[in-house]
């Protein structure tokens, strides 16, 4: 007999468990990923029948599965099960715990999903160990993955590490960043470290700077309620960024194991230049998209950044005084996250260039998304002249170079790594509170006279003039390296 699987969804009939999770999970079904004895529990506070959760899922499935199949979700189906309660009720836990015992003396392997608010993250931590559903045993692994945010600011980014501590141990516990679990972004590593030939150049001698861009054409919509108390530093900067810069900047590590892969990435966040106040005015960019405060839920006169720039520094021994550029907003032009490198001058040019040509210097595009590839530019001599020069592009394209595979939805590929144990696409304790511990001084000092003015910019646009601003005073430009055929 091998040991059963259970995999339970807190917030099971929550938006991101119809529209991530469960089909995620159905996709690794159909890819004879999931355990064979695999079963799913929804915990949510609505009554529901087993039935009537199945047929609640079903219909999300056949939306928002990557590759829908009803013969296939007909054999799935009987996995999915359902109990109803809030998460701080005793009863409900034990009917919880029955549930997933099934009349069996041990709960086997267990995977609990905090896709809740997170407010609920320490009780239903709680709850599971007083009903003695995470403790240790040999009888199957137990592990809590618990969805963003994590923390509002360092302090409570602190408590609830500690809050956590109490009930599980650090290696039980995955904290969620979907970023980290995009194909492209597992890819810069093997970019990185799978090749000679970019290591030698990734430093301090060669690059210029770097820029990290994710871009959002969407605007908050109806999730103003939630987006103003974040704001753009809380939502994609304090996770996603800092883990994309943190992926691009670290040093090898020694292994591809969890601890190796995730103590290099805290060595990054530890050395990034604290932004103290009088920083602010010439390194950081703040606005907000016309119309933001027309928007449903946000409050008049709201100050909630929903565009930020921000400059910033990593004092150690490659990057020192390479600059970071890093924005993210809502209402842009177009989706995109793209991180550029661009690369130094030639130190001297003996061609006999004419006054006003500007020579580019080369650069490499790494595109996330939403157009999957790497690009390198670098100059080429135009034929038939004497020494005319053009800047030229060398490309890789997912889509060319592995043709139609769909791309792992990213919380699939989290999904399978938790069950699988391998905590190397989850932010660690001390990850996540050096990430805080830079934030927290630009969010608060956001809040303080040093803050840069707040300005306003169009939705559709690539975003303030100021941000244009931040890299014309050093006269360097923001790059858009990843169109689809740039
Ligand atoms: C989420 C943010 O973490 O990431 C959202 O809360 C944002 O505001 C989203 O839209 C972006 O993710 P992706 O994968 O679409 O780039």
């Amino acid at each position: 007999m091998t040991t059963p699987t259970t995999i339970v969804i807190f917030g099971g009939s929550g938006d991101l468990a119809r529209r991530k999770l469960v089909p995620g999970l159905f996709s690794l079904y159909q890819k004879g990923r999931l355990p064979e004895n695999a079963r799913i529990v929804g915990y949510s506070r609505s009554e529901m029948t087993h039935t009537a959760y199945q047929e609640f899922m079903r219909g999300y499935a056949e939306q928002f599965a990557k590759t829908w199949n009803a013969a296939q979700w007909a054999e799935f189906e009987p996995k999915l099960s359902y109990v109803s309660g809030v998460f701080d009720d005793d009863a409900a836990f034990s009917r919880l715990k029955t549930h997933v015992l099934d009349g069996d003396d041990n709960l086997g392997d267990c995977l609990y999903y905090m896709s809740i608010a997170p407010r609920f993250f320490t009780s239903v931590a709680q709850q599971l160990h007083e009903h003695g559903m995470v403790q240790k045993s040999d009888a199957g692994f137990k592990r809590v993955i618990v969805e963003k945010p994590f923390g509002h600011d360092l302090a409570s980014a602190q408590q609830l590490n500690r809050d956590l501590h109490s009930y599980l141990d650090e290696d039980q516990i995955y904290r969620i960043d979907h970023y980290l679990a995009k194909e492209t972004v597992q890819n810069l590593m093997v970019f990185r470290f799978a090749n000679t030939i970019f290591e030698p150049l990734w430093n301090r001698n060669f690059i210029d700077h770097v820029q990290i861009t994710a871009a959002e054409s969407v605007d908050v919509g109806s999730r103003a309620g939630y987006y103003d108390s974040a704001g753009v530093l809380r939502d994609m900067f304090q996770n996603h960024l800092m883990q994309l810069l943190a992926l691009t900047a670290m040093e090898p590590p020694a292994s591809f194991s969890a601890d190796a892969v995730r103590n290099e990435k805290a060595k990054v966040l530890q050395s990034l230049r604290p932004m103290i106040p009088s920083r602010l005015g010439t390194q950081t960019v703040r606005a907000q998209y016309e119309g933001y405060l027309d928007a449903d839920g946000v409050p008049a006169g709201s100050q909630t950044p929903t565009y930020a720039a921000l400059k910033v520094y990593i004092d150690n021994w490659r990057w020192k005084d390479v600059p970071f550029y890093l924005r993210s907003g809502k209402a842009l032009k177009t989706k995109a996250t793209e991180i550029i490198i661009q690369f130094k001058k030639p130190p001297h040019m003996m061609f006999p260039l004419s006054k006003d040509y500007v020579i580019s210097s080369n650069f490499l595009a790494i595109c996330i998304q939403p157009h999957e590839g790497i690009h390198l530019r670098f100059e080429a001599k135009v034929p038939d002249t004497d020494s005319d020069m053009e800047s030229v592009l060398m490309d890789f394209h997912y889509s060319d170079e592995f043709g139609e595979i769909i791309m792992p939805q990213a919380y699939e590929k989290l999904l399978l790594e938790a069950l699988e144990g391998d905590a190397t696409l989850f932010t660690r304790s001390d990850g996540i509170e050096a990430a805080w511990t830079f934030m927290d001084d630009v969010i608060k000092g956001f809040e303080t006279d040093y803050a840069p003015r707040m300005t306003s910019y169009k939705p559709g646009s690539w975003g303030p003039d100021a941000a244009d601003e931040l890299l014309g005073r050093s006269r360097r430009k923001w790059r858009h390296g990843c169109a689809e055929h740039e």
